[in-house]
């Protein structure tokens, strides 16, 4: 039999069972920070012999049949990146199997939060499984080519506190000594990245029949007012692309410590508490994860080779919305800032030029490790190029027909090709499509965005009359002293919120060698674990005064998820290597 590895970061095997369902039940002990319990796989076809689920530090207690028979099973070593591949021995017929395990206290999807790191002072579990960290909270075929759905999922917890999933609630059961489980069910079938569940004091606020924000008690109020334009975003993005097929619209502010600006879970955005501006300026967070449940969780990347069509699409999707909902001007200036985000990429991957192709060879690398602006901002100029390509009504009739074509299902760069040619011919080709997707940086006419209110900020003659304005004046200011005083005398941006517009300026500081940058970074590098941040202040700190940066880190690094922790001491270890 040949084994046909579908994904470079799985063992999943198209030869073998597939799982079309599974039901989780699982125990939290914040004690010792494990998840114990078990998983059952259900298979869409029966099936025997081998079957390759992906493990991350999972300690496997006993694997069964359905009916309960135990079954051999083959633990081999583990990869660094992969994980370990548990291999079970299936009779003829099976149906599916159960696994009892549990979780390690460093298992790469979880965080667990001490009670001084969250708002009210209570301890606080969530999951952040994509790229590829489902496979440490479960052993499952860990491949966005597999979907699943979930039967039951059923979580013990502490009683005090509560559990949400990126699922329909189904209700609460009371289990005695102080515990409860919170039961749940995901009846469309979604990659094992979008599985996802957090556990805290949360609180609700409803912001209409089908959205809801939740959050800890200290900020859900905040929460409520920053978000309270979700339903409108949901209305305008189904005016664009056709039905939201999840049902809720649910949002959840994690604690500071979140890597991610948002997370697109399936009915639940999780989100880091940084948008919280106080203004609504940074709700374009807001429309990028909902946007999502089109662009990702109903059309999904087949492997991380081809996440632009996650990322890509859903900058463009969360642009239309942005026009849709506050004009051109708007969008524009989001798309000049994304520009300038991709430069900074491009700089910084100059001697990796293929990690700025948008259709990548990741085999032997590290998706996380990856990670950058290119799919989202490159993605975004391929899109934006071919809609100006075919004109804005026949892409628009396009991008429906995609999603209503390619839905609940996982598709590659060819897939998209394929049927962009099908249905648009030769606007492809003359986009120049090609260079986008297998070629370096970003191509001679690519599309470039136009304001007349943009060229005006840029060029100094009006003044900013809002965040994102001024967010994109930042971004073209001289790393000079004497200016960055000023611009701080007349827009207060070392005393903003908004770490959008605070950590810009940090790093101008830090390229300027002013004194006072090291505090100014110190300030936001222990306010927030999000990676955007982190990133590029780390870096730049590195390079101009390594020591403090290592301090800052040693002080902020209990606060940070181990995603953070790895990147940052990337950098430093990098820094210190020259
Ligand atoms: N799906 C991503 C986050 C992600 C990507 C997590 C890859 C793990 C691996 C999410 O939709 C995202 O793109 N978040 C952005 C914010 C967005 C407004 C561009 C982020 O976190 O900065
Ligand atoms: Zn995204």
């Amino acid at each position: 039999m040949s084994c046909v590895r579908l994904d470079p970061h799985s063992y999943a095997d198209s030869d073998q069972p597939q799982t079309r369902a599974i039901d989780l039940a699982l125990r939290a002990d914040f004690q010792h920070r494990t998840l114990e319990g078990e998983v059952t796989l259900r298979f869409g076809e029966p099936g025997g012999g081998a079957i390759d689920l992906d493990t991350r530090e999972l300690r496997i207690e006993a694997v069964t049949a359905l009916e309960g028979a135990p079954l051999r099973y083959e633990l081999a070593a583990g990869d660094p990146i992969l994980g370990a591949r548990l291999r079970v021995n299936l009779p003829d017929g099976a149906r599916g199997l159960r696994i009892r395990y549990a979780t390690s206290p460093t298992a790469s999807a979880l965080q667990w939060l001490e009670p001084p790191q969250t708002a009210g002072k209570e301890p606080f579990l969530f999951s952040q499984c994509q790229p590829i960290h489902a496979r440490s909270l479960a052993p499952l075929q860990d491949t966005p080519r597999i979907r699943i759905t979930v039967g039951r999922a059923r979580f013990k917890v502490p009683s005090r506190l509560r559990t949400l999933m990126a699922a329909a609630a189904k209700g609460r059961e009371d289990a005695g000594s102080g515990e409860a489980v919170d039961v749940f069910e995901m009846p469309q079938p979604i990659p094992s990245y979008l599985l996802a569940f957090a556990v805290g004091d949360l609180q609700q606020r409803e912001l209409s029949a089908r959205t809801a924000v939740w959050a800890e008690r200290a900020v859900v109020d905040a929460a409520a007012y920053e978000f309270a334009g979700a339903e409108e975003m949901i209305r305008a993005a189904e005016q664009l692309f056709g039905p939201y097929e999840w049902d809720r619209y649910d949002i959840l502010v994690m604690p500071p410590s979140f890597p991610y600006g948002g997370m697109e879970n399936p009915r639940l955005t999780f989100v880091t508490p940084s948008v919280l501006a106080g203004d609504r300026s940074l709700v374009s967070v807001i429309a990028h994860e909902a946007a999502h449940a089109w662009t990702g969780n109903l059309v999904t990347n087949a492997n991380a080779n081809h996440f632009w069509l996650n990322e890509g699409f859903t900058v463009y999707a969360e642009r239309r919305i942005l026009e849709a909902l506050e004009g051109r001007e708007t969008s524009e200036l989001h798309a000049a800032a994304g520009r300038h985000d991709l430069q900074v990429t491009l700089e910084r991957f100059a001697n990796r030029p293929q990690l700025t192709h948008l259709r990548t060879d990741l085999r032997g690398i590290d998706p996380d490790e990856a990670y950058s602006s290119v799919p989202y901002e490159k993605g975004y100029l391929l899109l934006r190029k071919l809609e100006e390509t075919a004109g804005r009504p026949a892409w628009d009739v396009f991008l429906r027909s995609y999603l209503g074509r390619f839905r609940f299902q996982s598709i590659t760069t060819d897939q998209f090709l394929g049927f962009l040619e099908a249905e648009l011919p030769g606007v492809a080709a003359q986009a120049g499509a090609l260079e986008y997707i297998d070629g370096p940086g970003v191509p001679e006419g690519a599309p470039q965005s136009r304001s007349a209110r943009l060229e005006q900020l840029r060029r100094g003659e009006v003044e900013p009359r809002n965040p994102t304005e001024l967010l994109v004046v930042l971004q073209s200011a001289p790393a000079d002293p004497a200016k960055l005083r000023e611009l701080d005398a007349r827009w207060g941006l070392s005393q903003r919120r908004s770490l959008e517009l605070r950590h810009n300026f940090v790093l101008l500081q830090i390229r300027a060698g002013m004194p006072e940058a090291v505090e100014a970074a110190r300030r936001v590098l222990l306010e927030t674990g999000r990676m955007r941040y982190l990133r590029p202040i780390y870096t730049a700190l590195a390079r101009r005064d390594p020591a403090a940066a290592r301090r800052i880190y040693g002080e902020a690094r209990a606060g940070y998820h181990n995603i953070a922790r790895t990147v940052v001491e990337s950098i430093l270890d990098e820094q210190s290597d020259k």
